[in-house]
């Protein structure tokens, strides 16, 4: 397979879901708010971490397309957390050598933070230590139709033969065509759902749900996470 690791060893992309921020902040009385506050230090500190585990590609989401359902206010406060932390941590990512990039539908987000989140890509792009992406306003049923329609439309023109579109070409389409897929999916405070991650892209991924919140999480649970990945075996449906 040429997008994903093969068989053992470490997992070179890991893919994270940071679920339990509001019940970390309810179990201390704290608005809302202050958990996703907290959720952004641990952000940094897995981002710090990462590489010592052997990974390179790290993919985080924190925003989903169905995350606008929540209040104004809890919405506005995580859009000017995204704002902050790329003010904040946006020379600390440069000088750890990271590459940054943004999955998801920009157009809805205030254009201030769209201009933020280009111009950090922009000038991290030739970062190679740790490629890490955030998806913000990301959901996988919204990028698979955005990409089914741009490659209706080339089929329609005549520029591209439906025998020419295979699993590398849909690939190509999506917003992480640039990245290799998932070999591991981590998702902390309990919950046993996918939740429109990355579905395409995590096809044969392994999952580890983990019972911490996400602001309890820690680089030694990350790190462990990685290493019970690295012991297992993936035959990508082949025998062994
Ligand atoms: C899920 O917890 C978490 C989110 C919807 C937001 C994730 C955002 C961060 C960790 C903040 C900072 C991120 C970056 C990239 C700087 P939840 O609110 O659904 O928790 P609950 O299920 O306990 O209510």
């Amino acid at each position: 397979r040429s997008r994903s690791g093969s068989g053992r060893g470490s997992a070179r992309h890991v893919a994270v879901i940071m679920d339990g921020n509001g019940r970390w902040a309810k179990s201390r009385g704290l608005p809302r708010l202050a958990g996703h506050r907290r959720g952004a230090e641990v952000v940094r500190r897995i981002v710090e971490a990462a590489p010592d585990s052997g990974v390179s590609y790290l993919t985080l989401y924190a925003f989903s397309t169905e995350n606008w359902k929540r209040s104004s206010e809890e919405v506005q406060g995580l859009m000017e957390l995204f704002s902050i932390y790329i003010r904040r941590e946006g020379k600390e990512l440069k000088r750890r050598g990271a590459r940054v990039r943004f999955i998801g539908d920009r157009t809805r987000l205030n254009r201030d933070l769209a201009e933020q989140m280009g111009r950090l890509e922009a000038s991290t792009e030739s970062n190679d230590r740790l490629n890490l992406t955030i998806a913000i306003n990301y959901g996988g049923r919204d990028e698979i139709l955005g990409a089914v329609r741009r490659l209706a439309a080339e089929i329609a023109a005549g520029r591209l033969a439906p025998e020419a579109l295979d699993a590398d070409a849909f690939s190509a389409a999506l917003d992480t065509r640039d990245l290799p897929d998932p070999d591991l999916v981590i998702r902390t405070s309990g919950e046993m759902r996918t939740s429109n991650f990355l579905p395409w892209q995590s096809a044969y991924a392994e999952y580890a749900f983990v019972p911490e919140t996400w602001p309890d999480f820690t680089p030694e649970l990350f790190a462990r996470a990685c290493a019970a990945f690295g012991a297992r075996n993936r035959r990508f449906g082949a025998a062994d």
